[in-house]
C-alpha cells in the first residue's frame, strides 16, 4: 500500500512572514491527518522560516529547484547540499514552468536528480505533455522520452516520486480527468517496472494541475494516483488541507 503524498509548491509566492503564518495554519489544520505524508515548497529564501515553522510537525520541506553542482563559479545556483543545510529533506525537478521558461532539459533534470539523490534528498521529478503533443496523440513518447532522460544512470526509484503533470492543466483551472490521469500513471509505473522491476510498485506518481478540494477525491480514487502536487490551492491552508485530508 502506498502512502499518499500531497504537496504544496508555492511557486514564486510567499514572503518569510507569509510562510510562517500558512505553515503555522498548515499544520494546526492537519494535525488528525494519517497515513499521508505532507511536503511544502517554498521559495529557497522562505526556507529557513518554513524549517523553523514545521519545527517537530511531520511535514517534509522541499525546494522547489536545484543545481547539479556542489559548488563553483555558477552565479545564482544553489547545490543540493545547501538544501539539505537549509533544512530540506526534498526537491521538485522540472517542473514544466523550469522547462518552459527556464531551459531544463531531460538531460539537466537528470543531472539535477543524479546530484539530489547523492545527498540524500528525494527527488520529485515532473513530467508530462502539451495540449498539442496530447492533442495529436503524443502522450505517452513524450512521457517516455522525460522519463528515460529523467532517469538515466539512476540506480533505483528509492527517493524518488513522480510528478505528472500535464502542462495544459497547470494553472489553467481545466484539470485532468482522473480517467486520463489514471492512463497515464499506470503508463509511467510500467515503464517503472520495466526498468526497475518490483520497485515499481512503491513508486508515489503523484498527479498535478488545477487540484483543488473539488476535484482531488476523484483523482486520489484512482489506483495508480499517489497523491497530488498542488500549485494554487496549496496558496489556501484550507483548501490544501481538505485534499491532505481526502487523503488521509
Ligand atoms: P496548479 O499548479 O495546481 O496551480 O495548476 C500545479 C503545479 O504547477 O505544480
Amino acid at each position: 500500500m502506498r502512502r499518499k503524498f500531497i504537496a504544496g509548491n508555492w511557486k514564486l509566492n510567499n514572503n518569510r512572514r507569509q510562510t510562517t503564518d500558512l505553515i503555522e495554519k498548515i499544520t494546526a489544520q492537519s494535525r488528525d491527518a494519517k497515513n499521508v505524508d505532507v511536503c511544502v515548497a517554498p521559495v529557497f529564501t522562505s526556507l529557513q522560516s518554513a524549517r523553523e515553522a514545521i519545527g517537530s510537525s511531520p511535514i517534509i520541506l522541499a525546494a522547489q529547484n536545484v543545481f547539479y553542482e556542489e559548488k563553483g563559479a555558477f552565479t545564482g545556483e544553489i547545490a543540493p547540499s545547501m538544501l539539505v543545510d537549509a533544512g530540506c529533506s526534498a526537491v521538485i525537478i522540472g517542473h514544466s514552468e523550469r522547462r518552459q521558461y527556464f531551459g531544463e532539459t531531460n538531460e539537466t533534470v537528470n543531472k539535477k536528480i543524479l546530484a539530489s539523490l547523492k545527498v540524500g534528498l528525494t527527488a520529485v521529478v515532473c513530467v508530462g505533455e502539451t495540449l498539442e503533443e496530447r492533442e495529436t496523440g503524443k502522450t505517452n513518447d513524450v512521457i517516455h522520452a522525460q522519463l528515460s532522460g529523467a532517469f538515466k544512470d539512476v540506480p533505483s526509484l528509492e527517493k524518488i516520486i513522480v510528478a505528472y503533470e500535464p502542462v495544459w492543466a497547470i494553472g489553467t483551472g481545466r484539470n485532468a480527468t482522473s480517467q486520463q490521469a489514471q492512463d497515464v500513471h499506470a503508463f509511467i509505473r510500467d515503464l517503472a517496472r520495466k526498468k526497475y522491476g518490483k520497485g515499481a510498485e512503491e513508486l508515489r506518481v503523484i498527479y498535478g494541475g488545477s487540484v483543488k478540494s473539488s476535484n482531488a477525491a476523484d483523482l486520489l480514487a484512482r489506483p495508480d494516483v499517489d497523491g497530488a502536487l498542488v500549485g494554487g490551492a496549496s496558496l489556501i491552508a484550507e483548501e490544501f488541507c481538505a485534499i491532505i485530508r481526502l487523503s488521509s
